[in-house]
């Protein structure tokens, strides 16, 4: 089973409920995210645990592992989940924490990555599903997919085919880690039968 951190939209989380995955919870940090809604619809246990009634990021973490902890999940995927975790957190959930992040990392790292790509004029762009550390954005690779920057394009358009190959991934990600098919060893992923764990996308 895994349970879902999201903050926002949710696409990530769908992606993942429509690819079958076992889904024990959608927890989000704010009552308002769009994505509750979806898994409501698909009868997920949601729960809410609002940042902004605790007084320190400790006690938001605390807060948040033990309603994670509830539905006994063995893989937590943070999906669009827009706060800065602790290091206490990060290791209570250690090899079992994945997260997904719209760049190819190591390369831009934080947010607007689509804008700063295209400002830098990197030719390749893509997302990243990695396991979290306490290091923001890092983390042993899991799978990445590549997309080609067109010339010209907005970072609008760049961040609508990223998002794609995004819900190719993760599922992917979340599928290899629930059959015991991922081993990390000195800080590299490797996945047991030899997977792919890059993607090109077509387009
Ligand atoms: C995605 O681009 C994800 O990579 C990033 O935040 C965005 C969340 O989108 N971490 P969604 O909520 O999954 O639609």
């Amino acid at each position: 089973m895994l349970a879902i951190l999201i903050s926002g939209r949710g696409s990530n989380m769908q992606a993942l409920v429509e690819a079958g995955l076992p889904v024990s919870a959608v927890i989000s940090n704010r009552a308002d995210a769009a994505g509750l809604e979806f898994a409501r619809s698909r009868k997920i246990a949601t729960a809410v645990v609002e940042h902004r009634r605790f007084p320190s990021r400790e006690a938001f973490d605390d807060a948040l592992a033990k309603e994670i902890d509830r539905h006994k999940p063995r893989l937590v995927a943070l999906a669009g989940f827009m706060r800065v975790l602790t290091p206490r957190f990060v290791n209570h959930y250690e090899r079992r924490l994945l997260n997904i992040h719209p760049s190819l990392l190591p390369a831009f790292t934080g947010l607007d990555t689509h804008a700063r790509a295209l400002a830098t004029g990197v030719k390749l762009h893509g997302c990243t599903v990695h396991f979290v550390t306490a290091e923001l954005d890092s983390g042993p690779i899991v799978i990445q997919a590549a997309v080609r920057v067109r010339t010209g394009e907005k970072a609008e358009e760049l961040a609508a085919r990223v998002l794609r190959q995004e819900h190719v991934i993760y599922p992917r990600a979340a599928r290899w880690f629930l059959d015991d098919k991922l081993v990390i060893q000195n800080g590299l992923v490797r996945v047991k039968g030899d997977d792919a764990q890059l993607v090109m996308a077509a387009d």
